[in-house]
């Protein structure tokens, strides 16, 4: 595909050309930075969220699941530092009247330094083939080091002014580094301001006894509240976790790139609850118990890098991002936090109840230390559906789009084809279909010319394709063709539920993990 851009805007017009993303509320121009998932995109975002809670809560002794509400008490958010500190440094332009991030303005400052690092490289990597030596160029190169020194000095400064709010400092950043407005070219800012991501709204059917609510900005907030609950309840002992799935809210003032900066978007967050002093070890556990999860699905291991906070969040004493790489380059897509005893202490102080845990092995109770696992869900989403996506140049000189979803996350595991829609081969698709179900998601397709239904299974994502014909009435055979080596073989129908159960069980993907 041709550059990045244009291989983003072909995942956003795949995803709606296919029924995975739509903009939400289209008939009406839509609304900025939701979106609804259809039918197939409802089916991979179920799968994903599936994968993770199989991975995090089925097959972990010590973590358990839980489903809490998305209102929570107001005081919950004034506990937790959100009413005061969930804030993103935003600035407006004076000409173009558009509003950005302040951070996010020097970060793809940054992003387009580093693309210039890789445009070296590709070029060394040509001039020099085999002989060439990626890391030892990386280090001694005068012009990518000008470039790294320049990335460095640049985020550092502004992790710096960030945290000690120096909001002052960092316009005079964006004005040093003379950043324009990416739509205008104009470089006539306003100041910095603090502007507070959370929705609110109101509880209470009058207004004089309306009660103001926040929409929950994250999902880790129900656990904490729930943290004795739990424990008693299932008598767990530390270390032990509780892991959700559900939607959160942002007020985001940068809502582009479609599902990877939303408004309402969905979280699948654990909190491991763990003795103080132990959160060094957790954290690396956790950073490399993600990744590997990451990875079972086969997305390519380069294409993930850890990135460590320079600025912690108010609650971390060390935070990791795990990234991953995007069309539009290296951009988070989970984070690691050790959350240290903030919350809950927060919520003691604030709630007036005590959370603490009673350990038998210290014989005293403590308030646990927290480590935090958190995803996107549409993050993630994007991450497989862009990954996947890919245009194929085949050996008879045509090309192919194909969707090379990771088989245990695919919508549909198999669609069944009658070669014609005639001599009974249609009864024996829909009987296939009939059998299928009961174990997998499976589809029908009888319309167009055989070829043209496997380009259209290819692009919609379908691991297999079976084709009833004119054999299968003499010997209860079918052929079953591959989506990404585009092999077929002859098969008995008998054996067919073995075939697609042995490519898309979640067991066999998740045993890659450990
Ligand atoms: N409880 C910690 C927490 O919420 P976060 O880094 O703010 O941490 C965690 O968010 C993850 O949620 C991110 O890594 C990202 O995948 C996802 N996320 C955050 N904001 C998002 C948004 N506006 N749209 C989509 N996903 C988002």
């Amino acid at each position: 595909m041709a550059n990045n851009d244009d291989q983003f805007k072909k995942v956003i017009s795949h995803a709606k050309e296919y029924g995975y993303v739509f903009q939400s509320s289209e008939i009406y121009d839509g609304l900025s930075a939701v979106y609804d998932y259809a039918q197939n995109g409802a089916e991979l975002k179920k799968n994903i969220r599936d994968y993770w809670w199989k991975a995090m809560v089925q097959m972990n002794d010590n973590i358990v699941g839980i489903d809490a509400a998305i209102f929570m008490h107001p005081t919950t958010w004034k506990a937790s530092g959100h009413v005061d500190a969930f804030n993103d440094p935003l600035i407006d332009n004076k000409d173009s009247k558009k509003r950005y991030r302040a951070d996010v303005l020097i970060e793809d400052y940054c992003a387009k330094i580093e693309a210039k690092i890789e445009k070296e490289i590709a070029k060394a990597q040509t001039r020099f083939g085999n002989a060439f030596n990626k890391p030892e160029f990386i280090s001694t190169n005068p012009r990518v080091l000008g470039y790294q020194e320049k990335i460095n000095t640049t985020l550092s400064r502004m992790a710096k002014s960030l945290e000690n709010e120096d909001l002052a400092d960092v316009k005079a950043l964006i004005e040093e580094l003379e950043i324009a407005d990416p739509l205008t070219g104009s470089k006539n800012w306003t100041d910095v301001k603090q502007f507070n991501l959370m929705f609110g709204t109101k509880l209470g059917a009058s207004a004089e006894n309306a009660m103001d609510l926040y929409l929950r900005p994250e999902t880790a907030q129900g656990i904490f509240v729930n943290f004795l609950n739990v424990q008693k309840t299932s008598r767990l002992k530390i270390p032990f976790g509780i892991a959700q799935t559900g939607k959160a809210f942002r007020n985001e003032i940068v809502a582009r790139q479609f599902i990877f900066r939303m408004r309402e978007f969905e979280q699948m967050e654990m909190q491991f609850f763990i003795k103080p002093g132990t959160q060094k070890q957790w954290y690396e556990h956790w950073k490399e118990t993600r990744l590997k999860w990451h990875l079972s699905l086969g997305m390519g291991n380069d294409n993930y890098r850890f990135h460590d906070h320079e600025k912690l969040a108010h609650y971390a004493d060390a935070a990791a991002d795990i990234e991953f790489k995007f069309p539009f380059g290296f951009k988070e897509l989970e984070g690691i936090h050790s959350r240290t005893d903030f919350d809950l202490s927060q919520h003691e102080k604030y709630s007036g109840k005590k959370l603490q845990y009673f350990d038998p092995e210290e014989n005293k109770n403590y308030v646990p230390y927290v480590l935090e696992t958190s995803i996107g869900l549409d993050r993630m989403f994007l991450a497989v559906f862009s990954n996947s996506l890919q245009e194929e140049e085949l050996e008879n000189g045509t090309t192919r789009t194909v969707l090379k979803l990771p088989s245990v996350l695919a919508p549909i595991k198999a669609t069944i084809l009658p070669l014609v829609k005639k001599d009974g081969l249609p009864e024996i698709a829909k009987q296939i279909v009939e059998d299928l179900k009961w174990d997998f998601n499976v589809d029908y397709d009888e319309k167009d010319a055989v070829g043209r239904r496997y380009r259209r299974q290819d692009a919609n994502g379908t691991p297999f394709c079976i084709t009833v014909d004119h054999d299968t009435l003499k010997d209860n055979t079918v052929t079953i063709r591959h989506r990404d080596s585009m092999q077929q073989e002859r098969v008995a129908i008998t054996r067919l539920r073995e075939i697609i159960k042995h490519d898309t069980d979640m067991r066999s993907w998740l045993m890659k993990i450990k």
